[in-house]
């Protein structure tokens, strides 16, 4: 292969160049960029999903009324959009060790209550499945084992039964004779999934891909991939206990739901309700400064979450942030808010920002209670330890109304938050409340409580 025929393409991220670099652009990983060939050759059988050759009304669509069906875990249920599709590929992305081969196995056999499963192993022996198996209780006659890599061999079985979901884990170890790189490279794997969920979408198989994600850059990622299949979700250890999924990518569902775990003794067991999961037990005494609670909103569920802030002097003349949980821009924003309308020296300090159980948060609604953590942390004053708070604020130092204001306010008060601070137009029933029209305003309040 010469010239044209042949690309480069980062195995961390999948950003393709037309020569070798170093580092790639996109992702920053150093040494990831492998030689590829051109994509027509290894895109390889597309995917199925003909309506025979002519075009037809929308009307006239046969629609299998068993198109969807539950895998019996709860919080996986929910993040795919109310179970799993028929004939969809799914792909399940995480660190190693993380839980990805225990939560394929308690779904298979969860699965296999009405189904015929598969678990195609490449990484490891009949034997320590059956024995992983068998640690989590389940019924092993009903889940079917085959460990083979070669993707020939697995579309030819494939081809000829008649399974209806089938775990592959993991792709890293598929590989085809056609591709002359080794098992795990960018060519593989695009190669090997390609053809493996084109035939099971045309056979109505839903499968399971799981892929791991490494920080070393010594595996392709399964980012190189996400584009062939339906549904990508990733799991991610928010600390050493909660395990979350996330949707990166939804044709079936929304990708706002997050599923929460934890992981014990006989797998990963669902969190039902996590209300108070991420924060932290604490006495009666008045809070530390530089806590503030939010009522924040992930996909349909409402829970409580600790924000955390420090500031110190900033060395040099300098200052900067540190924030991994929140975008580090809507906490510069904040605090430029906070300096702009409400006269809080921020412009000298070094900020930290954290979230109690180290959750990602993304929503606008905790800018109010980010400002009340860094106000209460600049001035060292406590905030009132059973209120929370959520609302949006403007650049001009307005709290904004947030979606979903009855539930978040549900969520406080049944874990015991007698008090919310909330922006003024949602204010009405139930609690203590504190409207507040700007964020002046909002820490005048403050300052009365603390
Ligand atoms: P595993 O599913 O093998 O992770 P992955 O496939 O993502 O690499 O399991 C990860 C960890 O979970 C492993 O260190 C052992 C632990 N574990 C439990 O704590 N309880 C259990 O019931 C099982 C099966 C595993
Ligand atoms: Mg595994």
């Amino acid at each position: 292969m010469k010239g044209k025929d042949i690309q480069y393409v980062c195995s961390q991220c999948g950003r393709a160049e037309s020569k070798w670099l170093g580092r790639c652009p996109d992702c920053g990983s150093w040494n990831t960029f492998e030689e590829e060939a051109a994509k027509a050759e290894v895109t390889g059988k597309r995917a199925v999903i003909s309506t025979e050759d002519r075009p037809i009304t929308l009307e006239a669509v046969q629609v299998d009324p068993l198109f969807r069906f539950e895998t019996g875990i709860s919080e996986l249920d929910r993040v795919l959009g109310g179970g799993v599709m028929k004939g969809s590929s799914i792909l399940l992305g995480g660190e190693p060790g993380i839980g990805k081969s225990t939560l394929m196995l308690q779904v298979l056999a969860e699965s296999a209550k009405g189904r015929s499963v598969l678990y195609v192993s490449g990484e490891e022996s009949p034997s320590q499945v059956k024995l992983r198996a068998q640690r989590l209780s389940l019924d092993l006659g009903r889940i079917d084992i085959f460990c083979d890599t070669r993707s020939e061999v697995l579309v030819k079985l494939l081809e000829n039964s008649f399974y209806e979901v089938v775990v592959i884990d993991s792709l890293q170890t598929l590989g085809s004779e056609e591709i002359p790189s080794p098992a795990g490279s960018v060519n593989q794997i695009r190669f090997c999934s390609t053809m493996l969920v084109g035939l099971c979408k045309q056979k109505g198989i839903s499968l399971f891909l799981v892929g791991h994600v490494t920080k070393e850059g010594t595996l392709a990622g399964p980012k190189v991939i996400e584009h062939l299949v339906d549904t990508v979700l990733y799991f991610e250890q928010v600390n050493s206990g909660i395990r979350l999924i996330r949707a990166a990518k939804n044709r079936y569902g929304s990708v706002d739901e997050i599923g929460i775990f934890t992981m014990g003794e006989k797998g990963l067991k669902a969190v039902t309700n996590p209300a108070s999961f991420f924060i932290s037990e604490r006495g009666d005494g008045p809070l530390p400064p530089g806590i503030a609670f939010s009522a924040v909103l992930e996909g349909s569920r409402s829970f409580l979450v600790e924000i955390q802030a420090l500031t110190t002097p900033a060395k040099g003349g300098y200052s900067r942030i540190y924030s991994d949980r929140i975008d580090s821009a809507r906490v510069t924003r904040v605090a430029a808010i906070l300096e702009r309308h409400a006269g809080l020296r921020l412009g000298e300090q070094d900020i930290y920002v954290n979230v109690g159980g180290g959750i990602k948060l993304s929503e606008v609604s905790i800018e109010l209670p980010l400002a009340l953590a860094l106000w209460s942390a600049l001035t060292n004053r406590s905030l009132p330890n059973n209120m929370a708070s959520f609302g949006e604020l403007s650049l001009a130092g307005e709290v904004r109304t947030v979606s979903f204001s009855e539930k978040r306010q549900k969520a406080a008060k049944d874990l015991g938050f007698g008090k919310i601070l909330l922006p003024k137009m949602t204010a009405k029933s139930g609690l203590v409340q504190y409207p507040a029209q700007s964020i002046k305003e909002a820490l005048e309040i403050c300052q009365r409580l603390s």
